[in-house]
């Protein structure tokens, strides 16, 4: 089976069990629960919980024990995503092809959309925690938790709204990126090889990875925002240009960027593989990234 075939598998295994961790939009108040499903189920690459479940298979986990958190991780980035298309953060129409939520639902719903997703997440995790009584599932949702607060994710994005507009210098660039984007990455590879039963040794290993490809994942999206379509990425492209931020395709133009996130890539698939055979898949879907249009 060719690696992207495989990936569509994954997709649908994530989507049935996304399926069963969300509550269904007959509730009342039916418009909340519809509003973070129309998120949810908008055709994400569900990287992340792709991520999760190699990464817990990777170090022989249960990967059925895994998937609360995979669900989990995608509703935080569906979160994140839902309040950064907010008017008063990027202001964007446009995601995955389809109107954002604020423009679905409203800017009320939208906020509260994304809030509810986020604390579900974390329902979700402490649920699994108290089910599956086993310290390796508290370490994992830790490691989820760490990756979206304000020393990951969240910290990242507040630095990227202050330096909207502003000359920052790559160090500043490269915080916003290793917190914005790759603490989310290490976080899904972190939780997954805790599951999976990875030694303190691997974890190190699996964190310096995920850095390295949280960061040449992010420069490939800053990239993709220069050089492909609407139609490709489902958002309008020149979105940074419109926002008047800097990012490694403005600094030090395509071409040398192009070149960091081969750089990059290369160096986490050479740790990945020092650990031998088991990490294959996720080597794959290091190599699949760097590659994609979207
Ligand atoms: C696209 O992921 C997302 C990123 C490159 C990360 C961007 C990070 C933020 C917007 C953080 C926002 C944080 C807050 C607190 C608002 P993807 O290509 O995997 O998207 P997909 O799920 O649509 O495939
Ligand atoms: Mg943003």
């Amino acid at each position: 089976m060719d690696f992207k075939d495989l990936l569509k598998e994954k997709v649908k295994t994530v989507d049935e069990y996304l399926e069963k961790y969300l509550p269904s939009e007959k509730e009342y108040p039916q418009i909340i629960f519809e509003a973070m499903r129309y998120s949810v189920f908008a055709g994400g690459k569900r990287l992340r919980p792709i991520i999760v479940m190699e990464a817990c298979k990777a170090f022989g986990g249960d990967v059925e024990k895994a998937m609360p958190f995979a669900c989990s991780i995608e509703m935080i980035h569906t979160y994140s995503l839902i309040h950064d298309d907010l008017p008063a953060l990027d202001n964007d129409d446009y995601r995955r092809g389809r109107l954002t939520s604020h423009k679905m639902f409203g800017e009320d719903m939208a906020i509260l959309a994304g809030d509810a997703l986020l604390h579900h997440a974390f329902e979700t995790m402490a649920r699994a925690c108290v089910e599956q009584g086993d310290i390796k599932a508290s370490k994992a949702m830790l490691a989820i938790a760490e990756g979206a607060g304000v020393h990951g994710m969240v910290g990242g994005q507040v630095v990227d709204v202050i330096s909207e507009g502003k000359p920052i210098d790559k160090e500043t660039l490269d915080f916003i990126h290793k917190n914005k984007t790759a603490a989310m990455l290490i976080g899904a590879l972190k939780s997954g090889a805790v599951l999976g039963g990875a030694t303190e040794e691997e974890i190190a290993k699996i964190e310096r990875a995920g850095e390295l490809i949280g960061v040449a994942f992010q420069i490939q999206d800053d990239i993709l925002d220069v050089t492909s379509t609407f139609e490709k990425l489902g958002k309008p492209i020149n979105s940074d240009e419109k926002n008047h931020k800097v990012t490694y395709a403005t600094m030090f133009g395509i071409e040398k960027a192009s070149e960091f996130v081969e750089t990059m890539s290369d160096e986490a698939i050479d740790i990945l593989k020092s650990m031998g055979e088991k990490t294959d898949f996720l080597v794959k879907l290091t190599e699949y990234l760097i590659k994609r249009e979207n």
